[in-house]
Order: C-alpha cells, then structure tokens, then sequence
C-alpha cells in the first residue's frame, strides 16, 4: 500500500506524538510538511520530524492526502473544512468544535467532498483500553453497574493563552480533556440518558472550571462518574478508569514515570489493569502512555478501506453534545464557575 502523504497542522505540544506514532508506523505515512504560523514551533517540529516548515498550512494542501489538524480549538472548523474541500482525509485532535452547529459544518464538509474525518479521541485505540472493554464484554464479572473514572493533570508549564478563555477553549477542563473519559463511557455503555456537572476553579487562572465532577445515566441502565481535574499539586496516577462489575472491580491505571508536561513524548509510563473479586487477577502491566501509534493506524485503514473510523465526527458530536447538554444545566442551578 502506497505510503499516505501528511501534512501536520499546529506544531504544540500534542504535535511530536503524532510524529512519534507515525515513526512507530513506518512505511504508512510520510510528513510531507508541518505548518505553523509560529516560525519557531514549524522549525523545532520539521528537524524532529525530518519534514519541511511552513507558515500557512493552506500553501501545502496539493501536496498532501492527510492532515492532522493539532490546532486550538476554535479553529478546528474551519482548518477543517478547508482540508476536507482541498480532497485531504483529517484526522482532527479532540473535541470536534466549540459548538454542535460547527460539528456538523465539519461532517457535512467530509460527506459531501466523501473524505474521512476522524476525531484523535486515542485512548479506546489503546491495547489497554481494548483489553479492559473486552474484560467488561466478556461477561466473567458479571453486569456492569458504574464506569467510575479519574483524570488527574496539572497544566503548569503547559497551559497556552487559548486554553485560558471559554471563547478559544470552548469552556473548561471538562469541556476540553473529559471527553477522554467520555468517548470511553459511551464506547462501553452506549448511548446516554442524562448527564449533569459541577465544577470550580481551584487554581488554574483561566475563565472555565479547571476542576469538573460530571454523572451519567446511560440508557441501558448502568451509570458513570467522570472526575477531572486540571488543578492537581502533582500528577500521581494520571488515568484511572475502574469497571464496577457485579462480581468485580476491573480497574485500569495509567501512570506517568515522570513529568508528562515538561518531558512530552519522551515521558516513561505504567499502566496497569487488575481485576479485584473474590482474588485479585493482573490482566495487564505494560509501558504504554499516551501511544497515538494505534490511533493514527485506525485512521489510515479506515482512509484505504472506505470504512467509517469508530471516532467519526458523529462520534465525537456525541461526546461534545453531553457536554454541552451538562453545563446548560449546570449553569441554570449556578452549579459550575
Ligand atoms: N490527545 C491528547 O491527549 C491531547 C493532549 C493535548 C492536546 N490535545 C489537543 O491537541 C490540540 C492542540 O493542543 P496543544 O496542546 O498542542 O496546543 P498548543 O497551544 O501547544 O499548540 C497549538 C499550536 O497550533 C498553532 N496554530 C495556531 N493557529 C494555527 C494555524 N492556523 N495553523 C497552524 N498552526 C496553528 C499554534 O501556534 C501552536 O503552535 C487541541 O485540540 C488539544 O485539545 C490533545
């Protein structure tokens, strides 16, 4: 299969994992260029990714079959649209756009130039998570009652300008990173019924929560507890997502060995999955962090074959809309910042 021709779009701080995952992938795709208005975020990112820099992505498009769109968010739609209607397939980091309307701008713009548009939501991608939701599927530990999951970060060092303002972020931490837990939720649960939040500030200065408890009810019946928090004094276990089971707790850790903010992609990891009933049982322990490598492979295969990825647009819609759905409810009890 011929190799796919990238162009990475936004050289930040999540760009040198998708470098690193597409070296994992070898032959599948080459990066043709990175494109960033900042000169020397495209120059650091083109000498480790063996590429070329330019400025404005949009003087690249020709030369290119796939872009990675790695941008703040209230630009996704339309760096988006213009790759889908330059005949580029886009694999967009999460969350799809600030509002449901731009979503479905942005889908309606892959079908009608018939491109895939796939949303990064990496972790179901992950051996680890495939591993767990299969451990749930099995049926061994009986109905699953309540996914239960903590999101343990600390932005120091990491937070940019845009991330501090609801109108660039699209509102706070939940908003912005929950839907890691989220897209997981409704990959094992289903669809939702209902879906609240609180938040707060604790002390990251930026104008959404930086810390959010978010509940659902899913409809087939089981619930799910989703808490973050941005403000965190150190990053112990980053990940914890535990599957309360009738004959079990299956629980998945994902643990940074050291500073994930300061050592980006070179950060070592832990994860673990253990299943506690009546003996505790070691499903997995492995170094897998945040490892984009199976994500950007879903991505290509769903390219070459036509299928739909499992994180489309409409996907990750989904996740955004219980969002949404969460702080307008939120804000009408003066439940969140
Ligand atoms: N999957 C994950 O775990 C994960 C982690 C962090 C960030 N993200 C997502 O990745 C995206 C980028 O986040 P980040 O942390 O890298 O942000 P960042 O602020 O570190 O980097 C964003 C980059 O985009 C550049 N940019 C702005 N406008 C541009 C344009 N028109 N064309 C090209 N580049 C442009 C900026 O100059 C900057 O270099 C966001 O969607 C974010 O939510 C995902």
């Amino acid at each position: 299969m011929a190799a796919h021709r990238i162009g990475l779009i936004g050289c930040g701080w999540i760009a040198p994992f998708h470098v690193a995952g597409l070296s994992q992938l070898g032959r599948r795709g080459e990066i043709v260029w990175v494109a960033d208005p900042d000169e020397e975020h495209a120059r650091t990112l083109a000498r480790e990714a063996g590429a070329r820099a330019i400025t404005d992505y949009r003087t690249g498009l020709s030369d290119i079959d796939c872009a990675f769109v790695l941008i703040p968010h209230h630009l996704h739609p339309q760096v988006t649209v213009d790759c889908l209607k330059a005949g580029c397939h886009v694999l967009l980091e999460k969350p799809i756009a600030n509002s449901l309307a731009e979503a479905d701008t942005m889908i309606a713009a892959a079908e009608q130039n018939r491109r895939t548009l796939m949303v990064a939501y990496p972790h179901r991608y992950k051996r680890s998570f495939r591993l767990f939701k299969q451990a749930i599927d099995s049926g061994r530990y009986g109905r699953l009652i309540m996914l239960d999951s903590l999101m343990d970060d600390m932005v120091e060092g990491y937070l940019a300008e845009w991330m501090t303002r609801k109108a660039t972020l699209g509102g706070g931490c939940l908003f912005s990173a929950s839907g890691h837990q989220l897209d997981i939720m409704l990959w094992i649960s289903g669809d939702v019924h209902a879906a609240y939040m609180v938040g707060t500030r604790g002390r990251v200065p930026m104008e959404g929560e930086d810390s959010a408890a978010c509940i659902l009810k899913f409809k087939n019946g089981s619930i799910g507890v989703a808490r973050h928090t941005w403000a965190s004094p150190r990053v112990r276990i980053w990940y914890t997502m535990e599957a309360m089971c009738e004959k079990a707790h299956v629980t998945l850790t994902c643990t940074p060995l050291g500073d994930q903010n300061t050592e980006g992609v070179r950060c070592r990891w832990q994860t673990r999955i253990v299943a506690q009933g009546k003996q505790d049982e070691v499903l997995l322990e492995s170094d897998e962090g945040l490892d984009l490598a199976p994500e950007i492979e879903h991505f290509f295969e769903c390219v070459d074959t036509g299928r739909t990825p499992e994180t489309d647009g409409r996907m990750a819609r989904k996740v955004s809309a219980v969002v949404l759905e969460a702080y307008r409810r939120a804000a009408a009890d003066g439940a969140n910042v």
